[in-house]
Parts: C-alpha cells; structure tokens; sequence
C-alpha cells in the first residue's frame, strides 16, 4: 500500500513505470495501462485509470503493484539474519531446500496452528457483541455513487470469533470500517457492545471497548511517533477511562510490548526501523493497551511471510483466548478460518452469500461460490511444485527477476 504515490492516479502511475525509450504516443501509454490492469485480473479498473490508490482495495493495489513490475521470480536467494543462506532456480529451492530454515519456510504454509480452535459454546446464547441489521455503504458522489455494501445483516455473539472471507474487493475491509465507525453507512445500524460507532461523543469509549487491527502494518503507525509514543497515546485514553493508576508508564509499555513477544529496546525506535512483523505486533500491543472486548483484525498477516504469519496468528489466539476477546477476523484465506473461526461469513460483490457454523460450512458448504473459495485454498496449500525452468547456470541474468 505504501508503495502507490497517494497524490498519484492509477493510470498516471502505471504510465510512469513504462520506460521512456519504448517511444510510444500518450494513446497507446494508455492502451498499454488497460492491458496490463487486465493481465493482473483488474479488467474492471482499466475503464476507471482516474481512480486514485485509496480508491482501491487491499488487493487490488497490490495487483496494481504487479501491473507495473509484471513479473515472476526465476530465482531465488534465501534470508535469515542477514545472512544469504542459498540461491538457485525457484524450483531448485522449492522442491530440494538444503537448509532447515528454508525447509520451514516452504512448508510453514502447510502447517495447523497450535492450540487448534476452542470450540465456543453455543448452548445459552451470550448476547451480541456486534449486531449489524440491514446495513449499506456507498462509495463516491453524485453520478459516481456506487454500493460497494447491500444490506448486511450479521451478529456475533460475545466471545466468539467470526470469519470473513470472500475474494478481493468483495467488501471486507469496508465492512470492518463500517463496524469501526469510520465510514457512516448509508442504510441500516450497528451496535458494538450497545454503542453506535459512528456517534462522535463515544469515541474514546468506543475506543476502549473495540480495536482495530489494520491491513496495512506501515500506515497504521505514526511515523513521526516512536513506539513508546505509540504505546503511552492508547494507555492514556485506557487511564481516562478506567482510573486506573499507571506509575510507571515505560515500564508498562515495556510489559505490553513484553505480552506480543518483542523487546523494550524497541520503544526508542520509529515505525520505519522494525521490520514488517515486529510493527504489527506493535499495533496488536497498542490495540490490547485499551483492554478491548472486540478486536476486529482485517488481514493482519497477508503482508507477513510464512513463518512469522504463523506467529502473529498464533499470538492473536492466544490472546484472544486470555482475555476473552470478541473477535472478527478478516481474510480471504478459508484455510486459516478454518483454524480459527466458530463462525464464518462468506462475501461476494457486497453481499453476504453464506453464513453459519464454520465447522457446517466447511463440511457442506451451500453456495458455489464457497465451494470455490474452498477449493482454490485447498489448491494453494498443496502447490509447492515449482515447474517453470529458466535457463541454468545463470546468475540474474538480464530478463530475469531474483526474488528473495
Ligand atoms: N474510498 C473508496 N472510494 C471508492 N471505492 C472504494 C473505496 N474503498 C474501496 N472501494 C471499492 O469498494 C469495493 C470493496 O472494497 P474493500 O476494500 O471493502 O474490499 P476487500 O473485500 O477488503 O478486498 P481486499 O481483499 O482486496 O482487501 C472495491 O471494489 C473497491 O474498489
Ligand atoms: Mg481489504
């Protein structure tokens, strides 16, 4: 997300990417735009190039990322530490890893997570934490308004996890917004444990009784704010709330940082300085310094690698099963929902078209759009096989990319 110029279309940024000496006219610039947006599956967007990055969803600037490098990796160097452990052709790597670590990387996407699900008990029905009746947004004004949500009704019972899946666009993260008041819908009412979100004088209540845990790790961090900072902001609103006496506030930030597995040494630095994993842990130690009922994660890990998505999911059950939290978990993943959710809500174009029982769901699955989700995750936790060859002996030779 942080590699789209906010300040910059879609179309005037995917034009900029194209090299200047490919001599071609500002029409045919544009063509090319169009193609390649419909070479990365966003053919619908290649009518709209006026749209700016925060137009889009998480998905689909990523895939306007892919539109402006187009590439695949040929091979690929293995990091740890700082150390470049091996290199080779992907297949190489990704059929016959020589070292343990790259092993566990390859496979991290296979493995469970710790702990399995506790099956929350639905036998005496606790109340709704989150209840959400015929809700809808739009997007834009006048003659571009467009409803990106249709009537959504949803509960989710207190101490439950809830999953949202569906695929990219399909109204996930406007849904959460929505839930975190931070975009007014145009139809419908939520109520997160009774408050209205989106009522301006119960914001810092709400605040302390619903967090949000972002997509996007680097921009939900003030970059001028060190961590420290970051920690002291949320456990003041915590203190105004509750009355309680904090007197040693670095020694509690270090404690909460402490609860997410980093270090204090971490409490002098800037969001910039932490690595992708470390900074959304940062935020889940920042969302639990309110002592929130209900965390609503939208992808906390889909920009993390394997090994260390495993970690931060692991963290945020565990969590979550300490205190007792609500939990709405976002992701488009049916893999990861098995694991963790009791309840799934399966989206598409907007619209809920399943929800239920998880365990139900994944066993008999309704519609065929969940049966496709389904398979498509089943696909890509099978796929290791890597059958593009690029020539051998090569070391990034020109026309390849190297990925590490
Ligand atoms: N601020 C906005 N203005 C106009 N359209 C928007 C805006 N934000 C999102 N959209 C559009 O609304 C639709 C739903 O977007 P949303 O971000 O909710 O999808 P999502 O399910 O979270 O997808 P992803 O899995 O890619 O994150 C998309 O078509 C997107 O282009
Ligand atoms: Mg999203």
């Amino acid at each position: 997300m942080t590699s789209l110029n906010p300040l910059m279309t879609l179309g005037a940024q995917i034009i900029e990417a194209m090299p200047v000496e490919q001599k071609l006219s500002r029409e045919e610039r544009k063509q090319l735009a169009i193609q390649l947006l419909s070479e990365v599956g966003l053919p619908e967007l290649s009518r709209q190039l006026t749209r700016f990055p925060f137009e889009l969803s998480g998905g689909q600037q990523q895939r306007a990322m892919i539109a402006m490098s187009l590439a695949m990796a040929d091979r690929v160097a293995v990091m740890c530490n700082g150390d470049l452990l091996e290199q080779g052709t992907a297949q190489a790597i990704l059929n016959d890893p020589q070292h343990d670590y790259t092993r566990t990387l390859t496979t991290a996407h296979r493995r469970r997570l710790s702990g399995g699900r506790q099956k929350y008990n639905v036998e005496g029905l606790p109340l709704p934490a989150v209840s959400l009746a015929g809700v809808s947004v739009d997007y834009g004004n006048g003659r571009h308004r467009k409803r990106v949500l249709h009537d959504i009704d949803l509960q989710v019972p207190a101490g439950s996890t809830l999953g949202i899946a569906g695929e990219s666009g399909s109204g996930k993260s406007t849904l959460a917004k929505a839930i975190m008041g931070l975009i007014t819908p145009s139809t419908g009412s939520i109520e997160v444990c009774r408050i209205d979100p989106a009522n301006p004088p119960a914001r810092e209540e709400f605040a302390r009784t619903c967090q949000y845990i972002f997509q996007d790790t680097a921009g939900s961090l003030n970059p001028r704010h060190n961590i420290l900072q970051a920690l002291l902001e949320a456990v003041q609103i915590h203190q105004r709330g509750t009355l309680a006496l904090i007197s040693d506030l670095p020694s509690y930030c270090a404690d909460l940082l402490n609860d997410v597995g980093l270090n204090k040494e971490i409490l002098q630095r800037y969001p910039h300085q932490l690595s992708g994993g470390q900074r959304q842990r940062v935020v889940i130690a920042r969302a639990l310094a309110l002592a929130p009922k209900v965390l609503v994660c939208d992808e906390p890990v889909s920009a993390l690698d394997a090994t260390v998505r495993n970690q931060i999911l692991d963290l945020i059950m565990d969590i979550k099963r300490r205190r007792n939290l609500t939990l709405i978990f976002i992701g488009h993943d049916l893999a990861v929902m098995e694991d963790l959710a009791d309840r799934l809500v399966v989206m598409q174009h907007g619209r809920i078209v399943e929800q239920g029982d998880a365990h139900a769901l994944f066993s008999a699955p309704r519609s065929a759009y969940t049966r496709e989700l389904l398979k498509a995750s089943h696909l890509s936790r099978n796929q290791t096989q890597f059958t593009h060859t690029p020539a051998s002996g090569m070391k990034t030779a020109p026309g390849y990319l190297m990925g590490v």
